[in-house]
């Protein structure tokens, strides 16, 4: 089966008064039709980046390298809805009002964005919102987009006279779940969730996430979940990206990010997190912090919180090693360490 979406070489840097933030560099990955992939990482590394730089909706002052690839059904969306930088040779930068870029976003790709609780209008009913995007893309009367959300309702378990609610008048679930009715409104094959459940209590969280799996199965969208809750993934996700400091250092499927962990900050992660079945174990937090990316290490972006680092390792960028066929790991050691780290449960 053809890839639905191929990231290849994508480097997103913010510039910013004194010099530039390094906020993704080299990143790759892909996803086929109906396929998620959970993307994980510790606070600001760059995972909301990576995950808006499909659809460029990005900060205006983000750049991208010129490199930079967003294949998206065979069209390259940033040749598409961006432009050579003149200020800054080798990037490019986006072209907000791009009209077929536009064609693009919530048909062809969705997103739920972070903090998605407060995206609706609070002054508009939650229900003529959904059906104010859905008209804006679709040859549909008013009626008809009505239906749809009527539907999209029962999918994701809102009664339907909530539709003429506010706001204000959902509690947080009912939103999120709303915000996933929205994501699902056009049939798009691609849905970016960024954090969708993390404001919600772990309840509610397992009742929307396993609503959007189910939602996910029978219309055969493809997902990228962005999360820092390791857990959401391994129940979710067929593959499984890690991110550190701008870097993606480590992906496979799930079950191998779990299992046959290759990377130390991919253990180092996963020891922070509660396991998800039962099995006490000792929480550990992460040594140290993230780097600033306004300035990154110059070796491996890891090496000074990891415990296995050598000297080559703060010295120079590790290469992508493939531990097992569609498994990479980023790390001077992948070989060595691969089997001996510890992974989930
Ligand atoms: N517009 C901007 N200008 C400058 N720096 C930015 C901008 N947006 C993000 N950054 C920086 O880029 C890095 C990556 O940010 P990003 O939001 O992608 O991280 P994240 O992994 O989504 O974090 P979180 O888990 O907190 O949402 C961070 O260091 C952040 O401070
Ligand atoms: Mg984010």
């Amino acid at each position: 089966m053809a890839d639905l979406l191929t990231v290849k070489n994508l480097s997103v840097h913010y510039k910013i008064q004194s010099g530039w933030v390094y906020a993704v560099d080299d990143v790759n990955f892909s996803l086929k039709p109906g396929e998620t992939m959970g993307l994980v990482g510790e606070s600001g590394c760059g995972k909301t980046t990576t995950g808006y730089a499909v659809t460029q909706l990005l900060a205006n002052n983000a750049y991208l390298k010129a490199d930079s690839k967003v294949i998206f059904d065979g069209k390259d969306l940033i040749k598409m809805g961006t432009y050579p930088s003149k200020n800054y040779p080798g990037y490019r930068k986006i072209d907000e009002f791009n009209a077929d870029m536009r064609k693009y976003r919530w048909k062809r790709i969705s997103m739920i964005f972070q903090g998605a609780m407060n995206a609706f209008n609070p002054v508009y009913k939650v229900g003529d919102q959904i059906i104010e995007a859905i008209l804006a893309h679709e040859d549909m009367t008013e009626q008809e987009a009505r239906k749809r959300v009527e539907e999209l309702y029962d999918l994701v378990g809102i009664p339907k006279d909530r539709i003429d609610n506010y706001p204000h008048e959902y509690s947080g679930g009912m939103k999120q779940r709303a915000m996933i009715a929205m994501s699902m409104a056009l049939n798009p094959d691609l849905i970016i969730a960024d954090e969708p459940t993390t404001a919600l209590d772990v309840v509610t969280q397992d009742r929307i996430l396993g609503k959007m799996v189910e939602l996910q199965k029978k219309e055969n969208v493809a997902m990228i979940l962005i999360t820092h809750d390791v857990s959401v993934v391994a129940e979710m996700a067929h593959k499984m990206s890690v991110m550190y400091a701008g870097h993606l250092v480590e992906k496979g499927t799930a079950r191998e990010i779990f299992k046959e962990t290759a990377h130390p900050y991919t253990e180092a992660l996963l020891k922070a997190f509660p396991s998800i079945k039962g099995e006490k174990k000792k929480l550990r937090a992460i040594p140290g912090s993230p780097p600033d990316l306004a300035n990154p290490p110059k070796g491996c972006r890891f090496a000074p919180r990891c415990p296995y680092a050598k000297d080559i390792c703060l010295e120079k960028e590790p290469p992508v090693v493939e531990i097992s066929p569609g498994h990479f790991s980023k790390c001077h050691f992948a070989e060595e360490l691969y089997g001996e780290l510890s992974g989930g449960e």
